[in-house]
């Protein structure tokens, strides 16, 4: 029986996924870790408003549990010692330099994480991969526990996180599956009963799958790579269709009311985003090449090709389109999230679209409901294409969407945030510059109305 548990990274993934199992374990203690001290006081902040992640529903289960068996610390060492079962929950991002760089995940803080649970542990553990990574990196945990640990016994799970940001609590309390890969002899199964009993007391049985570690660690990023597919695999028909006057909403209706298809994920957009999707295509194809798939890696990559060309062809556009310059033109983002009902930035469009127009000289004026100018900057900043002073003085970011888009040329429509549907999109006219445009980046909005009103407007593949 699990009593304790302990889970480094509140992030996206561990913040989330440690409220929700609180919530449906109350008699597990869960104390979620981090070495970044602002990041557990938001989490620990009286107002339960200012957690620091922002999903929908998260804060009510965090006022729930927080303080009776769900608790947030930076004292690592003592959280995994303490507990029965450590959930590894940290950022794994594409590696920046040496051998993969560009393609293969940086494992620095996974191995880091283990070496302090070799360190620090004198009681058996179960150590749960949480974090997306490469196939048989639970091998490479394992070696370093088994090596350098105080002869205490580690048995390690897969269990890959499968939560998508802005429904992630729902997702968390209602999963398609849960995933769990664990060694086939009798203590690994055992490791893999413990955890399943956990998710046993909210989710039905039948929805929790067990496989051998690689299977599991795998299909986290098949599922990924799926789901990127079809984004560009729509995008890529979006481009056709506007040369061919067919409309990509359409045939996506059509094709997606096939049950072989489904209709899910096949939403045209100016690029998908985020910190999952381009990361995990990028460590396939580094997986694939590295046992010699050239093809297979080819035909991954290609997905990710796609994706910076619909992202690069939306700014060309704009620039195009406004009369082939935008310098000295203020053009409105609406959304710099990368996606909706969420403020995680990562890999957000938006950036890559900003990065455009500001070497063309546009000067830019960003509103997003939970994305403020620090993250702005902080985005522009980490792409090294210009100083921070360039990027202030082209850039500024505005807390009202009307100011926004006062005297602009265009406006960007970058994420579906629900609320851009409901502006009184008269009044926003009348204060712009005209003609003016509209480039709906995530088709939302409806192209009659604003064209009654006297907009000038473009969706994706139509
Ligand atoms: C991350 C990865 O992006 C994802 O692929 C993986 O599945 C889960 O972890 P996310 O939770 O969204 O997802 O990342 P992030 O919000 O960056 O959270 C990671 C946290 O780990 C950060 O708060 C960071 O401070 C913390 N961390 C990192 C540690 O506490 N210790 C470390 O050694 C490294
Ligand atoms: C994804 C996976 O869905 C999730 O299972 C995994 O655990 C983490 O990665 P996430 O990145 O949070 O989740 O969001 P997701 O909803 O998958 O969206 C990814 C990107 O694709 C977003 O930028 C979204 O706007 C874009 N997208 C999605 C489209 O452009 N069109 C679509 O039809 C669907």
């Amino acid at each position: 029986m699990i009593k304790k548990i302990c889970c480094i990274g509140a992030g996206y993934v561990g913040g989330p996924t440690m409220a929700v199992i609180a919530q449906k374990c109350p008699n597990i203690q869960v104390t979620v870790v981090d070495l970044n001290e602002k990041r557990i006081a938001a989490w620990n902040d009286v107002n339960v408003e200012n957690i620091p992640i922002y999903e929908p529903g998260l804060s009510e289960i965090v006022a729930e549990s927080r303080g009776r068996n769900l608790f947030f610390s930076t004292d690592v060492d003592k959280a995994i010692a303490e507990a029965d079962m450590i959930f590894i929950s940290v950022n794994t991002p594409t590696k920046t330099y040496g051998s993969g760089k560009g393609l293969a995940a940086d494992l620095k803080h996974i191995e880091l994480c283990a070496r302090q649970i070799a360190r620090v542990a004198t009681t058996n553990k179960i150590v749960v991969e949480k974090s997306t990574l490469p196939v048989r990196t639970a091998e490479a945990i394992k070696s370093i526990l088994h090596n350098t640990g105080n002869g205490v016994e580690f048995q390690i799970l897969s269990n890959p996180e499968f939560l998508a940001e802005g429904t992630a609590v729902a997702d968390l309390l209602n999963p398609d599956r849960v995933l769990i890969g664990g060694d086939q002899d009798a203590k690994g199964q055992e490791a893999v009963q413990a955890l399943v009993d956990i998710y046993a007391n909210w989710v039905p049985k039948e929805k929790i799958l067990t496989t051998n570690v690689w299977s599991s660690e795998l299909s986290k990023l098949v599922a990924n790579a799926f789901l990127a597919q079809r984004v560009s695999s729509i995008n890529a028909i979006s481009e056709l269709c506007e040369k061919t006057g067919a409309n990509v909403n359409e045939v996506s209706k059509a094709i997606g009311m096939d049950s072989r298809i489904g209709p899910k994920f096949l939403k045209a957009s100016v690029g998908f985003g985020g910190s999952c999707f381009q990361k995990d295509i990028l460590n396939l194809v580094y997986i694939a090449q590295s046992y010699g798939l050239q093809e297979v890696a080819d035909y991954w990559e290609q997905v990710i090709i796609m994706n910076n060309h619909q992202k690069r062809r939306f700014s060309k556009n704009i620039v195009t389109t406004l009369y082939n310059t935008v310098a000295d033109k203020k053009i409105a983002f609406l959304g710099w999230a990368f996606k909706k009902d969420t403020n995680d930035t990562r890999e957000s469009a938006a950036i890559y679209v900003a990065d455009d127009l500001l070497n063309e000289q546009a000067k830019i004026a960003v509103y997003d409901p939970k994305v403020g100018q620090d993250q702005v900057y902080a985005d522009m900043n980490y792409l090294e294409s210009r100083s921070p002073e360039a990027n202030k003085k082209g850039i500024t970011v505005m807390l009202d969407p009307y100011e926004a888009c006062k005297d602009a040329h265009a406006i960007a429509i970058m994420t579906e945030w629900d609320e851009f549907i409901t502006y009184d999109w008269k009044k926003i006219y009348q204060n712009m510059n005209k003609p003016a445009f509209v480039f709906d980046g995530r088709n939302i909005l409806d192209k009659n109305e604003l064209e009654k009103i006297g907009f000038k407007y473009q969706a994706i593949g139509s």
